[in-house]
Order: C-alpha cells, then sequence, then structure tokens
C-alpha cells in the first residue's frame, strides 16, 4: 500500500502530460485482461504479480510517447501492457536469481509457489508479453517485435552479467555502466520508443526519445542500487540490503573500492568474498563503509548526471516546448523517488 500511495503522489498532471490519467487508463486496460485461467497454478502466479502494483513507470512512458507523438495515448495501450507483462516477467525470474523473499511489499513468486512455478509462468509471461503486439497492423507489428525481441535478449545479457559481476573482483565502473544499460536501460528505452512506433513518429525523432530513455533508465538503476541500501523498509518494498547479500557490484560497492583507503578498502574487499559469516554484521560494516566514504552522495550526482545527460537528448528534439518539459520533470521526479 506504502508503495503504491507514495508513487501516485509522483504522476501529478506535468505541463501537457496527464500522468495520473495514463496511470488509470493502463490500470483499467489491465483489469479487462483475464489472466487466470487454466492450468491455475501456471496463471495464478501471473494474476499475482501483476496485481502486485508497482510504479508501471514503462507502461506510462509507452503511453506519453504515443501522445507527443500523435496526440493520443489510447492506441499504445496494447504495446503498454506488453512492456509491463514483460517487465514482470524479468521480476519474476530475477527474485530467483537474486533469491529475494519480497517483491513489492509482498512473498515474491517462487516463495509464495516455488521456483519450478516461477520459471514456468515466467516463461508462459514473455510469450503474453509478446502476444498483445498482435493488435497492430503489420507494418506496426513488425517494428514492435523487431524491437522487442532484441531488448528481451539484451536484458538476458545484462541479467547474466549482473550475476557473473558477484564472483568477480575485477569489475570496473565502465563494465557496471555496461551492465546496467543492458539489464534495465534498454527496456526504459524501448518503452518509449514502442510509443513512438505505435504513433508511427519519425524514426530519427523516436531514437532521440530512445536515447533519452537510455540514460534516465541508467540513472534510474543507479537509485534502485542506492534504495537497495539506503532505503527505507517500510516503504521500499524489497529486503533492503539484498545486494550486499548477493555480493553485488554495485556502482555503492564499486566507488568505494575506489575512494577508500587501504584498510576500508580490504574490509570491503573481505566482505565480499565471504570472510564475514554473519549476515547482519556484514550489511552493518558494508553500509558503514559506504557511508563513512560519502558513498550515498557520491551516487547521487551520478544520477544527476545521467539525468541531466538524458535531457540534452530532448533538447535536440523537434518537439512542443511543453512535452519536453513534462518529460524533464519526469526524469527529475524518478530522481527523488523514495521507491
Ligand atoms: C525494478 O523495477 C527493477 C529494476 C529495473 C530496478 P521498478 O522499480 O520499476 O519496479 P516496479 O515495477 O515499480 O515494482
Ligand atoms: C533488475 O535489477 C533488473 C531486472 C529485473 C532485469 P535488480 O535485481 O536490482 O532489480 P530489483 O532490485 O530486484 O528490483
Ligand atoms: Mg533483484
Ligand atoms: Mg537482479
Ligand atoms: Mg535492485
Amino acid at each position: 500500500m506504502g508503495v503504491l500511495f507514495l508513487f501516485t503522489l509522483f504522476l501529478q498532471k506535468i505541463s501537457d502530460l496527464d500522468l495520473l490519467k495514463y496511470h488509470s487508463d493502463f490500470l483499467t486496460y489491465l483489469e479487462k485482461q483475464n489472466f487466470t485461467r487454466e492450468p491455475k497454478n501456471l496463471y495464478e502466479p501471473v494474476d499475482y504479480i501483476l496485481q502486485l502494483g508497482g510504479k508501471r513507470i514503462r507502461p506510462i512512458l509507452t503511453l506519453i510517447a504515443s501522445d507527443i507523438f500523435s496526440g493520443s495515448h489510447t492506441e499504445a495501450l496494447p504495446a503498454a501492457l506488453a512492456v509491463e507483462v514483460f517487465h514482470n516477467f524479468t521480476l519474476v525470474h530475477d527474485d530467483i536469481m537474486d533469491d529475494a523473499p519480497l517483491r513489492r511489499g509482498k512473498e515474491t513468486v517462487h516463495e509464495k509457489w516455488d521456483i519450478n512455478t516461477g520459471i514456468l509462468s515466467g516463461d508462459a509471461m514473455l510469450i503474453l508479453a509478446y502476444q498483445y503486439f498482435e493488435n497492430y497492423k503489420p507494418a506496426v507489428f513488425q517494428k514492435l517485435a523487431q524491437l522487442f525481441s532484441k531488448t528481451a535478449l539484451e536484458v538476458c545479457d545484462g541479467q547474466q552479467l549482473d550475476v557473473d559481476f558477484e564472483t568477480r573482483n575485477d569489475v570496473t565502473i565502465d563494465e557496471y555502466i555496461k551492465m546496467i544499460s543492458l539489464k534495465t536501460s534498454v527496456l526504459v528505452a524501448a518503452a518509449l520508443k514502442m510509443g513512438a512506433i505505435v504513433a508511427e513518429a519519425d524514426e530519427e525523432q523516436a531514437q532521440h526519445l530512445y536515447n533519452y530513455g537510455l540514460n534516465l533508465g541508467i540513472a534510474f538503476q543507479l537509485q534502485d542500487d542506492y534504495l537497495d541500501t539506503f532505503g527505507n523498509p517500510d516503504t521500499f518494498g524489497k529486503q533492503i540490503a539484498g545486494d550486499i547479500i548477493e555480493n553485488k557490484k554495485t556502482y555503492l560497492y564499486l566507488k568505494a573500492l575506489e575512494v577508500a583507503n587501504t584498510s576500508d578498502r580490504e574490509n570491503l574487499l573481505n566482505l565480499f568474498n565471504g570472510k564475514e559469516k554473519n549476515i547482519e554484521e556484514k550489511i552493518k560494516q558494508t553500509t558503514s563503509i559506504f557511508t563513512d566514504n560519502n558513498i550515498p552522495q557520491h551516487t547521487q550526482q551520478l544520477i544527476e548526471y545521467y539525468t541531466n545527460k538524458s535531457f540534452e537528448f530532448l533538447d535536440i528534439m523537434t518537439l512542443n516546448e511543453d512535452a519536453k518539459q513534462g518529460l524533464r520533470t519526469f526524469g527529475e521526479n524518478l530522481m527523488n523517488r523514495k521507491v
């Protein structure tokens, strides 16, 4: 509840973009779908995860993009749902891979059911997502499907790198940025571009919007990593410090290795190489090293850097100033989110 309430506050009318309207139209469209069918053990988890809520950032971006190019967002609803169903599929599998107990303040699918259920319901969601493109005429369908397939493979690449990095000690910040671009940003970017495709927007303009999304997506994942350690456990909706428990090579960790003195650096390396068996102790010490080395400030700076970089792509678009301002405000609000 807390999660959704906090985020709904964020969905104001900004300039010409009525985010609350996009959100509620999206939810109405989602409600009309009937995901629960036989066999129940396959489809109930699909319905469960989609009803758990979440911020619905990606579908809202699809609707925004369609609206700014064609003046209508309703035609983009099937594409928006495809993106959200795909996103939720990635979460179900991601939670298995990250051994995560909580999602949106509730039990993860594999905790509530079991791992096999999470795998197969996730697979079904990937196909269900794809099916929504059948609502479009062949030329639009082809473009959507092409972008979707490319994006979905990139997300897999990113997720594999994320897992590979858990056991590596030589990950660089550049590699990290590449990894989060793949696991997270390409989907944010594709969500926007799909709206542009539905609106049959000019390709160059659609590409600028895609690049806005790529940079915003990097800022978004940096903020996610920050909140994973420093978020409020009552509202964040996920297990706090899950990334520390799993030895994730986040920006927080990599920047700390870069700026810390020798003793902090050695402690951090030991903590992430299994030397501390007590998990609570590992979390406490890692968090202290992050705080002592101003990692929250460093992370906020990089979030601002990528958010501002995303705005550069808006600047070069031939879009009305109101729409640009709406997208800038969206980016600024994302930067200040707490969930
Ligand atoms: C979580 O995405 C996964 C990341 C890419 C960080 P969101 O933060 O958009 O999750 P929901 O959909 O709002 O729950
Ligand atoms: C999410 O990365 C990336 C994808 C789901 C593809 P995280 O593992 O950080 O996402 P959360 O924190 O579990 O939502
Ligand atoms: Mg995760
Ligand atoms: Mg993950
Ligand atoms: Mg995370």
